[in-house]
């Protein structure tokens, strides 16, 4: 017998008999319908090396910036809905100025060196020959397109200073990868840099950067100019703190004192608190959010960069995650991880598109190739197409679980993934003041981690008093959607 009719026969069996609900369940969460672990603010993406080959795509910016469904590459693909995008301020010019060019690693991956705007030293003023905005069209592009499609959340991020503020005048790091290699000279020229793109896009491009981050894994030790494949610089905690110092004065003088400054997306937990001690009252003063990568995966201390940040009044953004598990599990485990240990606001994929399993959808920057999208991808929608942004992220009661409430809508919205064996899985809304209407209809989404189900809509389950159960084959994800519920 099929797996999906042993579903339909249990599920129905369990309305019939809706007396023995409880028995028929193997586990239970109950959600707290009093608790608030912060408004939701949304899912979206890096753009940088994607957008630059693919941004003019009117149909990948569908499929990532819109919940529509998009036909693409003969799949039919519900949109994730994102609504944040991080736009990555280039590094790298290939001019030649008094005898100056940029050093390349002989180890570069082409389509990862990005074409930065301050091309030259010779002028700081943005409408002088020393700047050039025509450069990066197609990650311009990419930005337009998801502001047009509602994204909202926009973040200006670097990954190295423009080469030639740097000591080997190389931006993918230093000679050895782990010391600094922005000139002590260039510092202040580093904000500059950031605070005119912002001052220039809001001007020019009608794109208001919410956030801008100054730098990109600064105390990563493979930041190495003979051997990277990418750009990227190494900072010393002090040297970051000053980098915030002057990027906050250079914003305020533009006119840009709403415009925050996240950092310092760290690799790790475990270096973003130590980062954050580090970093001094007076930067960290500056440092509206709290940004930090994924790529400590399941170790970490995630419990203490929100109590730290927490404690200082910040958000927090996973605000870069990304692996080669194209099946969708280390995804789903990380970002659950995430949700109950790091209570972040904003989840952030690194590159959607991206091969060896590393994109949502496969594809090869340099070769300029599109493949298909992977089970990752239905993973992630399961998630991103329903806790939206504006809900209540409430405490859900395990650790196999996500629980939003959309108070306008009376809505809540449940994600869970069943890693045991094939069971039942109760949901308790006995918390809240009105759980729903008694037979409702709750709708269903079902991705099966791996291969299988993606992303099938289901409404076969209704709320029995103020519970509802599923039955969840083993790795696989579900999203409920209980309407009518009142806090
Ligand atoms: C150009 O290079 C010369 C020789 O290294 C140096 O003395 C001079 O200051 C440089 N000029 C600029 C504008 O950087």
């Amino acid at each position: 017998m099929s797996s999906t009719l042993i579903q339909k026969l249990a599920v129905g069996l369990a309305f019939t008999a809706g007396s023995i609900p409880s028995a028929n369940a193997d586990v239970t969460t109950v959600i707290d319908a009093k608790s608030n672990r912060g408004t939701w603010e949304g899912w979206g993406t890096s753009l940088a090396w994607w957008a630059a080959v693919f941004g003019t795509r009117d149909d990948l910016a569908d499929i990532f910036f819109t919940t529509k469904t998009v036909t693409f590459q003969g799949q039919s693909l519900p949109g994730l809905g994102f609504n944040i995008a991080r736009y990555n301020a280039g590094a790298s010019s290939w001019n030649s100025y008094n005898g100056s060019t940029m050093v390349v690693s002989p180890k570069i991956i082409p389509s990862r060196l990005v074409e930065g705007f301050w091309q030259d030293w010779a002028s700081a003023d943005p409408s002088s020959g020393s700047w050039k905005w025509s450069v990066d069209v197609n990650q311009r592009s990419m930005l337009s397109k998801a502001r047009d499609r509602g994204a909202d959340i926009l973040e200006l991020f670097s990954n190295s200073p423009m080469w030639w503020m740097c000591k080997n005048h190389n931006p993918s790091g230093s000679d050895d990868g782990s010391s600094d290699n922005l000139q002590s000279w260039n510092y202040q020229q580093h904000a500059v840099y950031l605070a005119t793109i912002a001052k220039y896009a809001a001007d020019n491009w009608n794109i208001r950067f919410q956030a801008v981050e100054p730098f990109n894994e600064p105390s990563a030790n493979w930041w190495n100019g003979k051997s990277g494949t990418q750009e990227g610089c190494h900072f010393e905690a002090s040297t970051q703190a000053t980098v915030i110092g002057h990027l906050r004065a250079e914003l305020n003088s533009r006119g840009l004192s709403s415009t925050i400054i996240s950092a310092s997306d760290e690799s790790y937990y475990d270096e973003a608190v130590t980062t954050l001690n580090r970093l001094g009252s007076s930067a960290l003063g500056s440092v509206a959010r709290v940004n930090v990568h994924g790529y400590q995966y399941e170790q970490g201390r995630r419990d203490s960069v929100y109590s730290l940040a927490s404690k200082a009044g910040k958000k927090i953004w996973q605000s870069e995650y990304g692996e080669a598990d194209a099946t969708g599990q280390r995804l789903a485990t990380n970002l659950l991880l995430d949700m109950r240990w790091l209570q972040p606001t904003a989840w952030v994929y690194w590159q959607v598109l991206d091969g060896g399993g590393w994109g949502v959808i496969d594809a090869d920057n340099d070769k300029k190739t599109l493949g298909a999208a992977n089970q990752k991808y239905f993973v992630l929608a399961q998630f991103s197409r329903h806790i939206r942004p504006g809900m209540r992220i409430l405490e859900s009661g395990s650790d196999y679980t996500v629980a939003a409430y959309d108070a306008a809508a009376r809505k809540l919205v449940l994600v869970a993934v069943n890693w045991g064996d094939a069971q039942y899985i109760n949901f308790d809304l006995s918390k809240f003041g009105t759980p729903g209407v008694n037979g409702a209809v709750v709708k269903r989404w079902a991705t099966q981690i791996g291969s299988g189900s993606r992303y099938v809509e289901q409404s076969d389950t209704k709320l029995s008093g103020n519970k509802f159960w599923s039955w969840f084959e083993k790795n696989m994800v579900q999203t409920f959607e209980v309407t009518g519920v009142v806090i």
